[in-house]
């Protein structure tokens, strides 16, 4: 009988999903494999199951398109993280259901490419004995273990052509412009797209701000006749002593969405300065559309390593990359302890000695 391996997409999705997909396929199809994709994401394990074929021909094409073709779920009964990403306990019952219909599928495998809640839930799987595999995506970047998630490179690239429009506008009214970014408790987007976008006060979480601080950047600028100022905010960046701005109600079973900060940041900055200031949220925008090469380049190398840990029946592993190479380790060595930027690091120390103030 043909040797067949489910694959699924779970949590927010993020350029790069179909090209991860693409690959699996592709790699698969070279071994005689068939390719199930699971749809909805874990959702699509419980009865009824949902799934369908994958097939080769299918797969032309799909390397620069945005979203995911199998659907995906950051809710629903698997949920492992919740509040402030503290993680739960998957029901035993979900658990039983899931590994049972993926028996039934007759599946040899199964390729999780999801985040951090995604790869915990497919930790929690593989010690409940489903043979898992997974690939790390995220355009947050903050997962454990591996140097960079897929998703990552085309939101920078996605925040920082906003910062560029930005800086026109902000110029010709001397206006102080506020973007705000996501990236959940990591300030990965918000640091990278910062330097590379040119902004002059990036604000993240790592790093609780003063408004005192942030003004004192802009009156320098104005000092040096530069009229208008550029901030980047993580949308969970805080000042010091405060909490994270969210959006909404707390819902069961779901990580807290953080946002807003933007907005108060703006508002508090026109109060103190009596400088004209606008807030852009960037929101979706940076998880749409097409992967730039970057990410196009490491999804194949991510999706065509999955398959080959599952030949080599490394369950429990997923692949990662480590310059110049794409690895494996162990899911349970990346999930569980968020990657963030660290505070006396390279890219901070940059940041500062180019005189980027980062609110503290
Ligand atoms: O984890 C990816 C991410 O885009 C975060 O940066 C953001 O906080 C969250 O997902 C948004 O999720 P949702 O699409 O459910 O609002």
């Amino acid at each position: 009988m043909q040797t067949r391996i489910g694959i699924l997409t779970g949590g927010g999705d993020c350029p790069g999903l179909n090209a991860v997909i693409r690959a699996v396929v592709k790699t698969a199809a070279q071994r005689g494999w068939q390719t199930i994709g699971i749809l909805g994401g874990f959702e699509g394990l419980l009865s009824p199951v949902r799934t369908r074929p994958l097939d080769y021909h299918e797969m032309d094409g799909l390397l620069f398109v945005g979203g995911t073709i199998l659907g995906t779920s950051n809710k629903g009964h698997f949920a492992a993280k919740t509040g402030h990403g503290e993680t739960r306990r998957i029901p035993e019952a979900v658990l039983d259901e899931a590994c049972h219909n993926f028996k039934q599928l007759g599946l040899r495998a199964l390729v999780v490419v999801g985040g951090d809640g995604s790869l915990s839930i497919a930790q929690q799987l593989f010690e409940h004995g489903m043979p898992v595999v997974g690939v790390p995506k995220t355009i947050d970047n903050d997962i454990e273990a591996t140097e960079v998630t897929f998703g990552f490179d085309s939101a920078v690239h996605c925040a920082t052509d906003a910062l560029d429009r930005l800086r026109t506008t902000a110029a010709s009214h001397d206006r102080v412009m506020v973007l705000e970014v996501m990236g959940r408790y990591a300030g990965w987007i918000a640091v990278h797209a910062g330097i590379a976008g040119g902004g002059d006060v990036i604000l993240i979480p790592e790093i609780p701000f003063r408004y005192e601080s942030i003004c004192e950047k802009i009156a320098d600028r104005e000092r040096a006749g530069k009229k208008f100022t550029l901030v980047v905010v993580a949308e969970g960046a805080r000042p010091e002593g405060g909490t994270f701005s969210t959006v909404g109600p707390a819902e069961a079973n779901r990580e807290a969405r953080l946002g807003g900060i933007g907005s108060i940041v703006a508002a508090e900055i026109q109060k103190r300065t009596g400088k004209e200031t606008r807030v852009c949220v960037l929101g979706h925008l940076q998880r749409g559309g097409a992967p730039t090469s970057f990410d196009r380049f490491l999804c194949t190398r991510f999706g065509a390593h999955a398959v080959r840990l599952v030949e080599e029946e490394r369950y429990g592993c997923m692949a990662a990359y480590r310059p110049p190479e794409i690895v494996a380790v162990k899911i349970s060595d990346a999930v569980g302890r968020l990657r963030t930027v660290p505070c006396d690091g390279e890219l901070i120390r940059i940041g500062r000695a180019l005189g980027i103030s980062f609110g503290n």
